[in-house]
């Protein structure tokens, strides 16, 4: 093959699975400050006026990394913006040399739990004002499955058109993810998504975040064009 041959993946549509090994020991703390946030805030996130994605669940307000939990906080710097900031450098390894003298910061625009009832589930949206976003599954029962509680993605791509071998890996329209206690999913914020109905043994609670990974100059976020 000639050196001057080259085959490139073009906008390419990254998913992270990442694993917390600390979640069974953090678990308790994340439900109870999920209680007092309900007690608190009765209503949750105000529901749309042009009507509501969600079915059976209760969804707190997007700001729950600005009540200052430190074991949620903890949760956050530890183990979700590491994956963030992991996702993102994948997405761009072949461009990180130009910034290699530079500070790159993750920074959360959004970050908020859902307490799914039996049978909730949210219908597919992909999320605004971000370049990543993430699922973080803190609850779920042992019968949970990808068709039970499960999350899905629907690909970002025009269908496949032919049969053929060559179009073969992009032969799935929808890709669904098992839910597991202590795992993330993080995708690119263009990706429309949605989880499944659940009906199980213990409610389905989640936390879900969006991120903005930052060239930082003088600590402050900058534009890259
Ligand atoms: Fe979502």
């Amino acid at each position: 093959m000639s050196e001057k041959n080259k085959i490139r993946a073009l906008w390419p549509t990254l998913f992270g699975e990442f694993h917390n090994e600390n979640h069974q020991n953090i678990k308790k703390e994340l439900i109870n400050f999920f209680e007092d946030y309900k007690k608190k805030n009765p209503s949750g996130r105000k529901k749309s006026s042009l009507g509501t994605e969600n079915y059976n669940l209760y969804e707190s307000k997007y700001d729950l990394h600005m009540q200052k939990n430190p074991v949620y906080d903890k949760l956050f710097s530890d183990f979700i913006m590491r994956g963030f900031f992991t996702m993102s450098n994948e997405a761009n390894k072949s461009l990180l040399n130009n910034f290699s003298d530079k500070e790159i910061g993750v920074s959360i625009t959004g970050s908020w739990f859902i307490h799914y009832e039996q049978g909730g589930f949210v219908l597919p949206h992909n999320h605004g004002e971000c370049s990543w976003c993430c699922v973080y599954y803190v609850q779920v029962g042992k019968d949970a499955t990808t068709g039970n509680g499960g999350t899905y993605f629907q690909k970002p791509t025009p269908n496949r058109t032919t049969l053929d071998f060559g179009s073969y890996y992009n032969r799935f329209n929808v890709h669904d993810f098992n839910p597991e206690e202590g795992k993330m999913l993080i995708w690119p914020s263009y990706v429309v998504h949605g989880s499944y109905p659940y009906k199980g043994d213990q409610d389905r609670i989640i936390i879900s975040a969006n991120a903005n990974v930052s060239i930082l100059e003088n600590g402050k976020p900058i534009n890259t064009k």
